[in-house]
């Protein structure tokens, strides 16, 4: 199995002698079916040819201000919100230092600043340096922001001493990276997810639908995957492919998503809803196609029964999470859903004016009883990571009680 497949690595290369080691590692990311780009600080490029890392990774590498401009559209904000995860390998004691004081002097340590993506550091030096007191201190400070650091590893050093400060192997680098990508909150739960728009007959060949693309949806079941949670996805007509190791089940109507989700709900433990289900179907739906001569196309509409609340009205209900899309007033829709509905979580975004449905980036804020927590705009597979976590320590936090 690929362990990273569509992960997208911005790899930032500082100035250490290890630099050489990360010619390999771009190698064995890219086996593992990551896409990786390159950002060298201009020390990292007197001990090692960006030409190198351009052919091992296939892409442009950026080093100067304006390299991040060049050519491939990518400015360097767009390039902190490409990346899944950004890590710094070899990070020198300088860069871990700057670092540490959010210092935004070259290309690499913007990108570190500006980026909402997780951060991962592969450090590497001489042993002294790493055992000083400095060194020792900022690595502390990283580690509390949340910035997970790999390695270093003990042996002998290019300097020609022995101890820690070697930075790990690229082998064990890869695995590194990998592990970030598990968090593991949803480990061994059942999850069911609905995705998608859903489409209901008007007659054997027309329905009425809605924008909806599933992406978000999909990129959910690819978070919860992720986070080791079994999925089961029921899905509306969609053009997406079904993320590995996801059990997928087709339907076309809201009644066909109810019977789906009534009869895989047993056992969830969480259910989220991300389904644009239309409100309302044809009350008498032909089953020939009507005739333009006919001029009798009968569109008097009747409601779908609610899929969501019909779920929390069961006796052993799965932590639910629901989505609202709204044009106006947000938190308070939201809200009011959130009870109606007798929701654990909503997620509420604006919808129009080019946000919400068949984009590729968003922003949301997810609402329960009592809080809430705003998400930043960036790509859906980011936002479904983010919530993935906030919905597993939630679901967490209701089982312990
Ligand atoms: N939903 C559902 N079944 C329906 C309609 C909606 O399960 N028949 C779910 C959606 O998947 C979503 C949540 O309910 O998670 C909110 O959907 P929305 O369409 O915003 O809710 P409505 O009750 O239709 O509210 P509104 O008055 O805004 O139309």
């Amino acid at each position: 199995m690929m362990e990273l497949s569509n992960k997208r690595v911005l790899l930032g290369v500082s100035g250490s002698i290890a630099a050489y080691k990360s010619a390999e590692l771009v190698r064995l990311l890219r086996k593992q079916g990551a896409e990786v780009r390159v950002v060298m600080t201009s020390t990292a490029t007197e001990f090692i040819q960006p030409l190198t890392f351009q052919a091992l990774s296939g892409n442009i590498v950026y080093s100067a201000w304006d390299d991040a401009d060049r050519g491939d559209g990518m400015g360097h904000i767009e390039l902190a919100r490409w990346a899944d995860v950004i890590v710094v390998a070899p990070a020198s004691a300088d860069l871990l230092a700057r670092l540490r004081q959010g210092m935004a002097n070259d290309l690499l340590t913007t990108l570190c600043l500006a980026s909402a993506s997780t951060i991962a550091v592969a450090p590497a030096m001489n042993r002294l340096m790493w055992d000083n007191a400095a060194t020792k201190e900022n690595l502390a400070v990283l580690k509390q922001r949340g910035i997970h650091v790999l390695g270093p590893g003990a042996g002998g050093q290019a300097c020609g001493e022995v101890g820690l400060g070697r930075m790990l192997e690229p082998e064990q680098l890869v695995q590194g990276i990998s592990g970030l990508f598990s968090s593991g909150i949803l480990s061994g739960a059942k999850l069911l997810l609905t995705a998608g728009p859903t489409r209901e007959p008007i007659d054997a060949m027309r329905f009425l639908s809605n924008r909806s693309s599933g992406k978000m949806g999909y990129a959910l079941a690819q978070a919860a995957i992720e986070a080791g949670a079994d999925v089961t996805l029921v899905s509306g007509p969609v053009a997406l492919a079904t993320p590995d190791r996801v059990k997928r089940l087709d339907v076309n109507s809201a009644d066909e998503m109810y019977e789906a989700v009534m009869s895989e709900v047993a056992g969830s433990d969480v259910f989220i809803c991300a389904a644009a289900v239309a409100d309302y179907k044809p009350a008498n739906p032909s089953k020939e196609k009507v005739k333009r001569k006919d001029n009798n196309v009968d569109l008097a509409l009747t409601q779908n029964r609610d899929i969501v609340a019909s779920v929390t009205a069961l006796p052993d209900k799965p932590f639910t999470v629901g989505f609202a899309a709204e044009t106006s007033d947000i938190e308070a829709h939201a809200r009011a859903k959130l009870k109606r509905k007798g929701l654990d979580l909503i997620a509420a975004n604006q919808v129009g004016d080019g946000q919400g449905a068949e984009v590729d980036e968003n922003a949301m804020t997810l609402y329960w009883a009592d809080g809430s927590q705003h998400l930043e705009k960036t790509s859906k597979a980011k936002l479904a990571r983010q919530m993935v976590t906030i919905i597993g320590e939630h679901y967490r936090a209701t089982t312990r009680t």
